[in-house]
């Protein structure tokens, strides 16, 4: 009998059959920022502002009709699975969803690498999320059909990062010259991770601030500082918040946390108030991954400058783009 291994995939972007197979990015996973240039981004920017427009106009279309999207979560999340629902339904595809793998054949002990093999007989494109930092490379591994990773532990989230640098983009119209200033967890924020990798492609100046037990983990710094980026560490955001013009905001997350009581003591060591957004610039955006548990005071939501709100539509237009793309219908 023949033996598989893997990876018996194609995921080459040559397949035989249908149009537009030689779109940049068709079958192609995304599993990490480290697989982008510049110019890609300008391309999926570039897309994701038609995807705008286009949602903007009509609402919904049929470009993904007869596509299928299996949306598979090991771990909670409300934006990320519901924007990649939506954007596949406003593309006029549909979605297989697997938001609690409790009620799956997860909870029987099914593989990962299995699960994934019984869902792409199902759909044309598997979206996951996983605690553990690598299982969407793993997954991809096996899988024929392209997988985008949509958190893998303490690891990446590539459309997170995506979407974070389009509402840069889109907000302050420019990326070279600017200062990021990251604030909160930057140990275990994958977002964060993924951002600053993101933002090394550009001349920017990033700022890290957080207590010392969260302080950016040293191979992100040395990546970054080997591109020569401008980095520094504070324990304060005071000295850097006049220079910033975007202040990335992020929830110190207490399921990474070992020891409760470590967390209770870092949990509230940043909270972003009116007060504090008196000494920033007229033009600064503040953004957060969401979700928030104190750490930027709702009396900021008003200020015209909270672009969180913002952000998470923003991500809708990205993840169509994506969807899109890695289908070969942009
Ligand atoms: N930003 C983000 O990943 O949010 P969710 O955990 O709700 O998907």
């Amino acid at each position: 009998m023949a033996t598989f291994s893997p990876p018996f995939r194609r995921k080459s972007p040559y397949m035989p059959f249908g149009d537009q197979r030689n779109a940049p990015f068709y079958g192609r996973d995304i599993l990490s920022v480290k697989q982008f240039k510049r110019s890609d981004l300008e391309y999926i920017f570039g897309v994701a502002h038609e995807m705008r427009e286009m949602v903007e106009r009509v609402g919904s279309f049929d470009l993904l009709k007869g596509k299928i999207l299996a949306n598979l979560f090991y771990e909670p999340s409300t934006r990320t699975s519901s924007s990649f629902t939506s954007a596949m339904e406003r593309l006029g595809g549909s979605v297989i969803p697997i938001n609690e793998v409790r009620y799956s054949s997860v909870s029987k002990g099914e593989s990962l690498p299995d699960t994934i093999r019984t869902l792409e007989c199902y759909a044309d494109v598997i979206v996951l999320r996983h605690p553990e930092v690598g299982a969407s490379a793993l997954a991809a591994q096996y899988a024929r059909k392209p997988i985008i990773n949509a958190g893998d532990g303490v690891g990446e989230h590539p459309t997170q990062a995506l979407l974070d640098l389009f509402t840069i983009f889109s907000e302050l119209g420019q990326m070279d010259g600017i200062t990021v200033t990251m604030l909160g967890d930057l140990k275990y924020g994958r977002t964060v991770h993924s951002l600053a990798r993101l933002l090394s492609l550009y001349d920017v100046r990033l700022n890290y601030v957080s207590p010392d037990i969260l302080r950016m983990p040293p191979e992100i710094i040395q990546e970054l500082g080997d591109k020569s980026i401008p980095q520094a560490e504070f324990d304060a955001l005071e000295p850097v918040l006049p220079q910033s013009d975007v202040l990335y905001v992020t929830r110190v997350q207490k399921e990474r946390f070992e020891d409760q009581q470590v967390y209770e003591s870092v949990k509230g060591a940043f909270i972003i108030t009116p007060e504090t957004m008196h000494n920033a610039k007229e033009r600064m955006i503040v953004m957060h991954p969401l979700p928030r548990v104190g750490e930027i005071h709702m009396d900021v939501d008003a200020d015209p400058r909270a672009a969180y709100f913002r952000q998470m539509e923003y991500g809708l237009y990205v993840r169509m783009a994506l969807l899109a793309m890695v289908l070969g219908k942009a």
